[in-house]
């Protein structure tokens, strides 16, 4: 079946994995998407920031959250009293998904299936253990199912402190105090843009970001 581990270098920090995932064809996703989008941002980061997948504009730049919804998310970021550059952002799925529009060149988002998420989630475990954050931050239903389980459901989990599962904490026991390891699951960037009650949405986002930022204290 699909899966990335094939393609997981043995050893090697955030700079060796993401050389190892320009390659990976654990999925068909490769096959139509630019490239891969790894995540990027700092390796001591205490926070992790994790999304569905790279849009259109991800895609092209090979950077995640570059494009509307990550410039809505550096704003509520700023607003719950979040370093951005104190952060890592990546995704649950490293490929964009997408279909052309009937007419034109307009590449359509298109959800990941379970097994492309599963596919894709050797990535995201590796770099949670490189990381190694107090906190995960999950952006919508996707990411909340890949870190969560398939049970999660954003209006009933978001916007409180759970446990990180033990399977993303660090496997060395070095790391004695092995950060917090919770997770706050909020709505996603991208579906606040499309809400028709936007500014009740976006506060929600502040608010979520801000149970994060209150955990990092
Ligand atoms: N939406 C996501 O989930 N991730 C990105 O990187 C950009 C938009
Ligand atoms: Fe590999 Fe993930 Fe891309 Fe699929 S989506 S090819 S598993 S990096």
């Amino acid at each position: 079946d699909y899966d990335a581990t094939p393609y997981l270098p043995r050893r090697g920090g955030l700079p060796a994995h993401r050389r190892a995932a320009a390659d990976c064809q654990g999925c068909p996703l490769f096959l139509e998407a630019s490239g891969t989008v790894f995540g990027s941002g700092s390796a001591s980061a205490r926070i992790v920031l994790v999304g569905e997948q790279p849009g259109d504009q991800e895609d092209r730049a090979g950077e995640p959250f570059v494009g509307p919804a990550g410039h809505l998310l550096r704003k509520a970021m700023g607003e719950a009293g979040l370093d951005e550059r104190q952060a890592y952002f990546t995704n649950a799925v490293k490929h964009f998904k997408f279909t052309l529009a009937e007419r034109g060149k307009r590449r359509i988002h298109k959800p990941p299936s379970l097994r492309e998420l599963t596919a894709c989630r050797p990535w995201l475990t590796a770099e949670l253990h490189l990381v190694d954050p107090d906190v995960v931050v999950a952006l919508g239903a996707t990411a909340g199912k890949a870190l969560l389980g398939r049970s999660f459901r954003v209006t009933k989990d978001r916007g409180t402190l759970i446990p990180l599962p033990a399977g993303d904490r660090p496997r060395s026991p070095g790391s004695a105090d092995g950060g917090k390891g919770l997770v706050v699951a909020t709505l996603h960037p991208a579906a606040i843009l499309r809400s028709t009650e936007r500014e009740t949405a976006y506060a929600g986002l502040v608010s979520d970001l801000g149970v994060a930022a209150e955990a990092l204290r």
